[in-house]
């Protein structure tokens, strides 16, 4: 469906849990306030929640987390998920340390992509980020998802001090068919504490590098990425420039956090609670969609990174789900 500022909602995010088995500086450093598990909507709230997303139009949807794959089930959800009538694509994001045995029944059951998440380009670097000694296992994972033929990309947070990280992360496009995405940190939770540098700055290294590095008009997600290709990559490189560039006017997604709130913007704490509508009675189909509807309708029309004060969102990244 369109919202009052015509742009087409077809996408929303399922934060399925706020846990994570990382500790990412940038994201929850201290893993407190965690939520209690009955707090969390059921597989099958989600599922309700999805029939009513594809009657209005919503026919993909991003599996994220906290990290997803700690959440038990995680697979047969995406697996129920993808078999919703309606229902065109499901992709994961994940950091991958889980990744590499499930990766053949995720490609099998029909999952349409995986996002690793990786800010590091080697071991002691991964565990200064996200207070874990996983490198290898991420790797393992990201050489899974390749082998299982998933489509597969890397999302890399620019954070402070990472551009001599850029090259060695970037090299991951070299030989294989993988995008590397650089991510400017998002001034939510934690990320509001640890600003890095931009799109141009990474730009800049990396055309140092490969010359011929030029923008692509392609579609390779639903994502407000930009993608640059050259010569001397496999891969694509993209830019998810949401701090120095808003994209909000082509936004085309809704976001639902693992207690049922349905958030119309990442930039806002306000939402729509789900889970008290299908709880306390009010979960026919009709009633859901109608929620639904009246939040994408209400959409605002940008996010407001650039004035601190506006920003209303107090919940973590993990809470969200990126
Ligand atoms: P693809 O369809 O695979 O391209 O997915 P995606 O880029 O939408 O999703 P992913 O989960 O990999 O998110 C990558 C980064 O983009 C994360 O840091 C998200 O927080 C950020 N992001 C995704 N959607 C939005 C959005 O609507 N607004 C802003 N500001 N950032 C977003
Ligand atoms: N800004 C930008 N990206 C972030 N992510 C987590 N926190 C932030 C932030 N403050 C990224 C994760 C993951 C994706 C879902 O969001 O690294 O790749
Ligand atoms: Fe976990 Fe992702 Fe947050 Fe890192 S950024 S702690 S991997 S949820």
């Amino acid at each position: 469906m369109k919202d009052r500022f015509g742009r087409g909602i077809d996408y929303i995010r399922f934060s399925i849990t706020d846990r994570c088995n990382l500790r990412c500086r940038y994201c929850m450093p201290d893993g407190v306030g965690l939520e209690r598990h009955e707090n969390l909507l059921t597989y099958e709230e989600f599922l309700q929640v999805a029939a009513a997303a594809v009657r209005l139009g919503i026919t993909r949807f991003k599996v994220t987390g906290g990290e997803p794959l700690v959440r038990r089930g995680c697979t047969e959800f995406i697996a129920r998920l993808k078999s919703l009538p309606g229902v065109e694509q499901v992709t994961l994001t994940t950091n991958g340390v889980l990744l590499a045995p499930l990766a053949p029944r995720l490609a099998a059951l029909g999952l349409d992509g995986v996002n690793i998440s990786l800010d590091a380009a080697d071991p002691a670097d991964f565990t200064a980020i996200t207070g874990f000694d996983q490198y290898a296992r991420v790797l393992e994972g990201l050489e899974a998802s390749l082998a299982a033929g998933l489509k597969t990309k890397l999302n890399c947070v620019l954070l402070p001090g990472c551009e001599g990280r850029v090259l060695t992360l970037a090299r991951f496009a070299q030989d294989r068919p993988v995008d590397v995405r650089f991510i400017e940190v998002m001034p939510i939770g934690e990320g509001a504490r640890t600003p890095g540098p931009d799109r141009e700055a990474v730009l800049h290294i990396l055309k140092e590098r490969w010359p011929d590095l030029h923008p692509v008009e392609e579609i390779r997600g639903n994502g407000p990425a930009h993608y640059y290709a050259s010569g001397g990559l496999t891969g694509r490189i993209g830019l998810i420039d949401a701090v120095s560039h808003k994209f909000c006017e082509r936004c085309n997604r809704v976001r639902l956090t693992s207690t049922g709130l349905l958030k119309p913007c990442l930039c806002y704490g306000e939402g729509t609670d789900l889970r008290a509508l299908l709880r306390g009675g009010k979960n026919d189909l009709d009633t859901l969609t109608e929620a639904l509807q009246q939040a994408i309708w209400n959409k605002p029309r940008a996010h407001c990174f650039d004035d601190a004060a506006a920003i209303t969102e107090q919940k973590k990244m993990s809470e969200i789900g990126g």
